[in-house]
Formats: C-alpha cells, sequence, structure tokens
C-alpha cells in the first residue's frame, strides 16, 4: 500500500507515541507548574502564525501563509527541527538547531565561548566548535610565563559545563568538537574519548586537511603547525613525552597517556613508530598514517573521532574561501549535517519524502522488466531512474512542499532571535538554511527499490537534484522580492561563470546565462539532518538512513519514556502486514516477546513470508560501501551536508573503517561517521534488551 496521512483532525493523524509521549514531553507549551497547556493542533498553529508573521514584513498576507504552513506541518508533509517546534510564538525565540562558535587562543574567549554556549543549549539547539586555534599543550604562555593546557583539557571544561545545563533544560547538550589534522595535539584529541564517560557530551571529528589526506594515501610524514605562530611546530617537551613512548617508560606520570601502549600487539606496524618518533626542538612531523591509524582505531572501539573533510567541504562552500578567507569554514554543528561559519547558525526543515509517492505506483522491478524489453531504451540505469520516477513520485507535492519548506525557512531566519549579537549579526548576513529529507528509506519499500541497490544510489541523486534546485529557484525568486543576502556581492553566486560547475549542479541553471550574477536569498539550501526525533513525530524513517529495523528499542531520554524502554514499531511495516493479511497483532506479540529475551534478529525472525521481510532490510543489512554510495549520491546535491552514520557489523575489523573514510573521500562526500554494532553501551537505537 502506498503511505497516506488520515484523519480529520490533527490528533488523529499522530501516532499514540507522538500524541502522548514525545510531543507533551518536549514540545507542547506548559505553565509554570509543568502542566501541558496546548494541544498538538495548538502548537502547530503556533508555529506558523509565529513564523508567517514575517510575511507582513515583505506586504504579504501573513494570515494566507500561515494557513499554508499549517497545513504543511499538519499533514506531516514538512517537519521543521526541534527549536522551531519548541519555541516559536514564545518568549525564547531561539529556533535554530545548529551552531558553530569557535574559540580564539586566548584565555577570556575560551570562558566567553563556554557561556555563549550555553545559553544555545538553553534554547534547544546544538554547538560546534573548532579547538584548533588554541596552542598546543605544553606550548609557552608568555603572560604567565606557564605552558599551556592544550585543546583537549578546555574540551573537558566544556564538557563540563555542558552536563551541568543539560539538567535544566528540555534537550540535553549537543556538542561537536573538531580538531585539524595537523595541530600538534591530534594525536592526544584521537584517544580523547577512548575511556567510555569522558567528553560523553562531545561528539569528536578529526578535521583532515587535503595535505594531511594525501600523505595518508601516499605514506609520507606531514607537518603540524603551532596555530600560535602559524609555523611548524617546534617540538616541545610535554609534545615529545606524549608521543615517544621511552619517554613514557621512564615517567610513570604519562603512562596513562600514552598512545601507543595498547596498540603494539593489535595494530599491525605499530611498532615502526615506538620510541624515537619526535626529537624536542625540532620541526614536528608525523607519519600520516600513524595519526590516521589512531583516528580508525577510535572509531573501532566506539565510533570516535568521526573524519570531517575540511578542504572539500571549503571547496563546496557559497564562497571561494582564497579570495574571502574570512568565510573559511572550520567546523560542523554536532550531528555534520551543517558546515559552518564561526557564528553561524542554521535552521533546519525536512520534506517527508514517504508522502510523495504517486497513487499507484509501479514496482521497481516490474518497471525495469517493462523497460528492458522496450529496444528503444536503452539500457542507461540514470535513464531507466529518470523515467520509474515519473510514474512513481508524485512530483507536484514534492515540489510543493520544497518550495514551501523553503519560504518558511527563509522567514524562520527573520524571525529567530539568536542568543547573541554576533550571531544575529552573522546569519543576518548570510541566511544560510537548511532543507532536508526525512522517510527516505519509507520512500524506497513503497517504491520496492532495496536501499543501498545502485537503483536506489540514483533515486537518491535524482529526487536531491530536484528539491536542490527547486529550492534554489525558490531562493532566487525570494531575492526578487526581498533582496540578496547581505554577503551576496562575495559569494560564487555573485560570478557563477569562475564556478560553472558548482553553480550548474547547485542551480540547474547555465552559468553562461548569469554572467552577471544570479540574484539569490540565502547563501546555502539544503542538508540532511538526522532528524532524530522530528522523524518520529513524523513517523516516518530518519534522514536519508536506512530503517534501523521494523521494531526497536528507543532510547530518547527519562522525560519521555519514564523507567520503560520506548518500544517503536515502524507503523507502516503495520501497514503492510495488514494489507496482505497478516494477523498483526500476533507479529506485534511475538516481536515483543522475541525482543524482550534478546532473541530478536530482524523481521525474518517474525513469523511474516519471506517476500515481505526482504523489503524492510535494515540498517546493518546494508553493505558498508552501499551507506556511502547513498550518503555520496544525497552530497552532490546537498550545499550544506549530510548527516549519516555508516553501520557496519560488530565484528568488522579496522581496515573495514579505514576503507569506508577512503570511500568516503573518493566520493566526494564531506564528512563520514562509522558506527561498529554493539561499540558503545547505552546506544540510542538498539534490538537488545538494556543495549
Ligand atoms: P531534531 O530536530 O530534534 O529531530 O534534531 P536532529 O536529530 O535532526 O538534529 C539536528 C541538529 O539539532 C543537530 O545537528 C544538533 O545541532 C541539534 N540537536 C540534535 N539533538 C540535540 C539535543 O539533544 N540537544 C541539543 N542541544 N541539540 C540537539
Ligand atoms: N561527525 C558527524 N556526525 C556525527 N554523529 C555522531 N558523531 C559524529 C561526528 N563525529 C552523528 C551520527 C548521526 C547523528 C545522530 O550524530 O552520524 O547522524
Amino acid at each position: 500500500p502506498v503511505k497516506r496521512v488520515t484523519g480529520e483532525t490533527v490528533a488523529e493523524r499522530l501516532t499514540e507515541n507522538a500524541r502522548e509521549r514525545i510531543l507533551p514531553a518536549r514540545y507542547l507549551l506548559k505553565d509554570e507548574q509543568g502542566e501541558v497547556v496546548e494541544t498538538p493542533a495548538e502548537l502547530f498553529e503556533r508555529v506558523a502564525t509565529a513564523v508567517a508573521a514575517v510575511e507582513e514584513e515583505h506586504g504579504n498576507d501573513a494570515d494566507r501563509w500561515a494557513e499554508r504552513f499549517e497545513e504543511l506541518m499538519t499533514h506531516l508533509e514538512f517537519v521543521p527541527n526541534s527549536p522551531t517546534l519548541m519555541n516559536a510564538g514564545t518568549e525564547l525565540g531561539q529556533l535554530s538547531a545548529c551552531f558553530v562558535i569557535s574559540p580564539d587562543d586566548d584565555l577570556g574567549d575560551i570562558f566567553d565561548v563556554a557561556r555563549q554556549a550555553a545559553e544555545i543549549f538553553q534554547s534547544g539547539g546544538g554547538v560546534g566548535y573548532s579547538f584548533s586555534a588554541l596552542r598546543p599543550k605544553g606550548d609557552v604562555v608568555q603572560e604567565t610565563g606557564g605552558i599551556a593546557s592544550g585543546p583537549v583539557s578546555f574540551m573537558s571544561v566544556y564538557d563540563q559545563m555542558c552536563e551541568t545545563i543539560k539538567a535544566g533544560g528540555k534537550r540535553r547538550g549537543a556538542q561537536m568538537g573538531m580538531l585539524r589534522a595537523d595541530h600538534p595535539d591530534v594525536g592526544r584529541f584521537c584517544v580523547a574519548k577512548r575511556e567510555e564517560g569522558r567528553l560523553e557530551n562531545f561528539n569528536l571529528s578529526v578535521a583532515a586537511t587535503r595535505e594531511f589526506y594525501e600523505a595518508v594515501q601516499d605514506d609520507e610524514e606531514y607537518t603540524l603547525y603551532n596555530p600560535r605562530t602559524g609555523e611548524p611546530h617546534e617540538v616541545t617537551e610535554w609534545t615529545a613525552r606524549f608521543y615517544n613512548e621511552s619517554y613514557a617508560e621512564t615517567d610513570p606520570d604519562i603512562v596513562e597517556e600514552n598512545v601507543w601502549r595498547d596498540y603494539a600487539d593489535e595494530i599491525p606496524g605499530i611498532e615502526a613508530y615506538r620510541g624515537d618518533l619526535l626529537t624536542e626542538g625540532e620541526e614536528m612531523t608525523l607519519p600520516a598514517r600513524f595519526v590516521w591509524r589512531l583516528m580508525v582505531d577510535g572509531a573501532w572501539r566506539n565510533g570516535e573521532p568521526g573524519l570531517f573533510l575540511l578542504d572539500q567541504a571549503n571547496a563546496e562552500h557559497s564562497f571561494d574561501v582564497d579570495a574571502y578567507p574570512d568565510h573559511r569554514i572550520e567546523a560542523t554543528n554536532p550531528c555534520g549535517e551543517q558546515p559552518l561559519e564561526d557564528y553561524e547558525a542554521c535552521n533546519l526543515g525536512h520534506v517527508n519524502l514517504s508522502l510523495c509517492v504517486a497513487d499507484d505506483p509501479p514496482h521497481w522491478d516490474d518497471f525495469r522488466e517493462r523497460w528492458d524489453g522496450d529496444a528503444e531504451a536503452g539500457d542507461d540505469l540514470d535513464a531507466a531512474v529518470d523515467a520509474f520516477l515519473d510514474e512513481a513520485v508524485d512530483f507536484d507535492r514534492l515540489d510543493r512542499i520544497a518550495r514551501l519548506g523553503t519560504r518558511f525557512l527563509d522567514d524562520v531566519v527573520t524571525a529567530s532571535d539568536f542568543p547573541l549579537d554576533e550571531i544575529e549579526e552573522t546569519v543576518g548576513r548570510l541566511r544560510k538554511v537548511g532543507l532536508g529529507v526525512m522517510g527516505f528509506a519509507e520512500l524506497l519499500v513503497q517504491l520496492g527499490v532495496r536501499y543501498g541497490s545502485d537503483a536506489s544510489v540514483e533515486v537518491a541523486r535524482q529526487l536531491m537534484a530536484r528539491i536542490d534546485h527547486v529550492a534554489t529557484q525558490t531562493s532566487h525568486d525570494l531575492a526578487a522580492e526581498r533582496g540578496v543576502f547581505p554577503a551576496w556581492e562575495e559569494s560564487k553566486y555573485a560570478d557563477p561563470t569562475a564556478h560553472p560547475e558548482w553553480f550548474r549542479r547547485h542551480t540547474g541553471e547555465d552559468p553562461a546565462e548569469w554572467e552577471d550574477g544570479y540574484p539569490i536569498r540565502n547563501h546555502g539550501l539544503t542538508s540532511i539532518a538526522p532528524t532524530g526525533t522530528t522523524s518520529m513525530i513524523a513517523d516516518t524513517s530518519a534522514g536519508c538512513e536506512p530503517l534501523y529495523d521494523v521494531v526497536y528499542f528507543k532510547n530518547v531520554g527519562r522525560d519521555v519514556q519514564g523507567a520503560e524502554p520506548l518500544v517503536e514499531f515502524d507503523d507502516y511495516f503495520l501497514r503492510v502486514l495488514e494489507a496482505n493479511d497478516v494477523d498483526v497483532e500476533a507479529v506485534r506479540n511475538e516481536a515483543l516477546s522475541l525482543l524482550e529475551s534478546g532473541a530478536y534478529d530482524g523481521p525474518s525472525s517474525l513469523p511474516i513470508p519471506d517476500e515481505l521481510a526482504d523489503l524492510f532490510p535494515r540498517a546493518r543489512d546494508v553493505d558498508m560501501a552501499d551507506h556511502v554510495r547513498v550518503q555520496a549520491a544525497f552530497q552532490e546535491h546537498v550545499d550544506g551536508a549530510v548527516s549519516k552514520t555508516v553501520n557496519v557489523a560488530h565484528d568488522a575489523d579496522r581496515e573495514r573503517i579505514a576503507d569506508a573514510y577512503h570511500l568516503a573521500a573518493d566520493l566526494a562526500c564531506k564528512g563520514v561517521t562509522v558506527y561498529r554494532s554493539g561499540s558503545r553501551s547505552g546506544q540510542v537505537l538498539s534490538t537488545e534488551p538494556e543495549g
């Protein structure tokens, strides 16, 4: 069956989980006693009205736009990010999910940023920081004649701050910490989360420069720089001690921090780097593969650090960062979907692709057979998928959602109150928004396309190209009505012929026709977020991810679930069973009892026909390389980035993770995170009791 949202009232259109648990716990307004004082219908009305009020400023009918926005949300066709749902129309009018603020190499600034981040957490946003500007541990501090503590120590301070704030707010704090691969403390950074419990409020990623990555590929040494001087780091006593096991053996104080000790038996070739790696006073260089192995090992152990491809993100930025170095990007927000300039914020909203299926779509296998039987059609997969989507997707609906969604997000930029003047100013100049998707996996199931197959990769590319072009066109139209973003003159849009390939990809337009520049309202338009909670509100699969499973425990926090684990059934899965005359109640009960006893192992362990089980591949059933290929296909037409977890099996080895990193770099992704099943306790999603 095709997925449709039915029900006369808003309450009827929501699942019980959304209506009874998620919305009341975190989104519906409460009075001072903590009693809910709003219905779901009133929530969407509040958000639509507050955002559409901006239309008035542009001489438009705010009521009319409010109605359209409300309709869009109450039919679950489009969902804005959590802070918009929580805060629009309230005193705390901060509506963005994503921020980047990075401390300078200055004690005062380090603590200013901590205070600023605290204010952002209060409003429900997540913060990314680049710590690359901080001088390395052991470096001089002239004012005091002391030695510097280094980025990782300050990260612990931020971690504590975040831990403290989260107790008070509606949401946990979420932080991203980044350090450039050519920062002298990168080794310490790579092992900073090796012990569970450390830096728990941080995701970490190494910001890999092109120079570093090429040195990895060529198995060469690369130079590490001291950000205080901009010169190659002169190896200090601390640096030498940290990196040289020989020192560690003679100094019991730093054995704990020794990066080699645990690796000797585990990582082939690591011994070659033991001992006399660094000499105090010399220019610091490291074998790139040594740092690479530390990264890969960390990801294998417990998913950290991830890899951020810094130069790729800058090359794809809307500004030529060589000509305008102030626009250089150093970090992303916590889940990676938004590389942002310092003090930039971004608000997100997601098209629910699962609802964009045509009324009676062909099944991909049948279509392919029909297509192959047509002598004139040829065997070009792109063309076949193009023709298939024409029949299978409701493009009128998709275009309408993307157009309205883009307009909604541009209004949010104006409507949002930011906690800091610097952010207000930067966002006002750049007006970045992030239109993305949820429900991609559920769309594929309805079309009979297997997640991770060649056809699915092509579907991803074509649908995202469509959304990107509609969003761009909308932003272009908005520019005619409201003007271009203030920093437009500095952007690639002002000079399309200098960036023809980039321009053509994002706009679908011919650069030669826009020699004097392409007016546009927002410097960035698209981004694929995890949609961790918002996809549960809309009852669909998250972001561009495969289904985690058809039933699982979801650990969203005690405020929502109480003491009991929250069991999520994929609603669409149940509907497919029903349509195929399967006894749904019996399957539900069997699934619950299998889950409880720890014997559940995917849809094929349930009493249902194999053909139905095959329609629902789980994240773990998708091959590593196919995860990366889907991510890369989305990235091609996304000007922000893609949040994606590449799942690998518990018994995958480190090489498998290195392969995923290399493939992601080859396919022009901006970053990648690999998660090995079961490598952390307290997983958010799990099919193990207490997993
Ligand atoms: P959703 O809107 O709640 O579904 O959030 P997403 O899962 O799509 O995440 C989008 C962005 O919101 C992330 O990259 C973070 O910047 C931010 N974010 C996500 N979860 C949290 C959270 O629990 N706390 C805070 N403070 N920010 C979060
Ligand atoms: N870089 C990018 N994304 C990350 N996530 C976790 N750690 C990182 C990282 N270092 C993302 C996952 C998932 C979301 C919940 O958080 O990939 O999309």
